[in-house]
């Protein structure tokens, strides 16, 4: 079974939860495209918020109804993907680059519901580089800011401009840049989660704690459930 399989089996099972009339929140990536090409499939009549511009225009691609956060701004349930996942549901997510509308929508949401292979599955996070997205402007001082928070934590401070495939600087949805913290492991989320959030110049982390409340990780044997 590839990946794309395994992620489609999850995306499938998430859409088994939506029922009509259902405000929902779109996510962004390559599983989260699954699920709302599967919800354009089915035909349910839902009103999407997309956390990206990239799934703006699939969703209005399939005729999904949209609507802004400042439109609904209470959700019935967010479906996203994510790169990492730990035992308790913590994740890392924002390699997409669209971190900051994921957490926002997901956060307006009742329930987040994450989709993913089982590749994402790991005893601690750490390993995927954490994205943290931060303003352009003064953009070497809050590095080095980065960079002192993460000495003071004893983790390593490998600390990397995101670029796009031109070598340019790669911008979010919102205009900011990301820098991707190599940390190899991160002990204490929560901890390094308030740090990072109280950091001048950072506008929010990859660091989703406490924010899933169910995770469908897909693979040959079905989709199991984590809660
Ligand atoms: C985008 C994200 C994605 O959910 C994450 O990168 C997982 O992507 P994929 O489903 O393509 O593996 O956080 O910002």
């Amino acid at each position: 079974m590839t990946s794309d399989d395994a992620k489609r089996r999850a995306a499938e099972r998430a859409c088994d939860l939506v029922q009509s009339g259902m405000k929902l929140g779109l996510g962004t990536g390559s599983t989260a495209a699954l699920f709302v090409a599967e919800l354009g499939r089915r035909r349910i009549d839902i009103l999407g918020v997309p956390t990206s511009e990239a799934t703006r225009r699939q969703a209005e691609a399939l005729g999904i109804r949209l609507a802004t956060l400042d439109d609904e701004p209470e959700l019935d349930l967010t479906v996203d993907g994510a790169d990492e996942l730990d035992p308790v549901l913590n994740l890392i997510k924002g390699g997409g680059g669209a971190l900051l509308r994921e957490k926002l929508v997901a956060a307006a949401s009742r329930r987040m519901v994450v989709i993913a292979d089982s590749s994402k599955r790991v005893p601690q996070l750490g390993r995927f580089p954490l994205p943290v997205e931060v303003v352009s402007f003064g953009l070497e001082t809050t590095r080095r800011r980065i960079a002192a928070c993460l000495r003071e934590l004893e983790l390593p401070a490998d600390i990397r401009l995101r670029r796009s495939a031109d070598d340019q600087p790669f911008r979010t949805d919102g205009g900011n840049v990301i820098l991707d913290l190599r940390l190899g492991e991160i002990p204490d989320p929560h901890g390094l989660a308030a740090v990072l959030k109280s950091t001048l110049g950072v506008v929010e982390h990859g660091l989703f704690v406490a924010m899933a409340s169910l995770a469908l990780i897909g693979g040959p044997e079905g989709v199991i459930e984590m809660a």
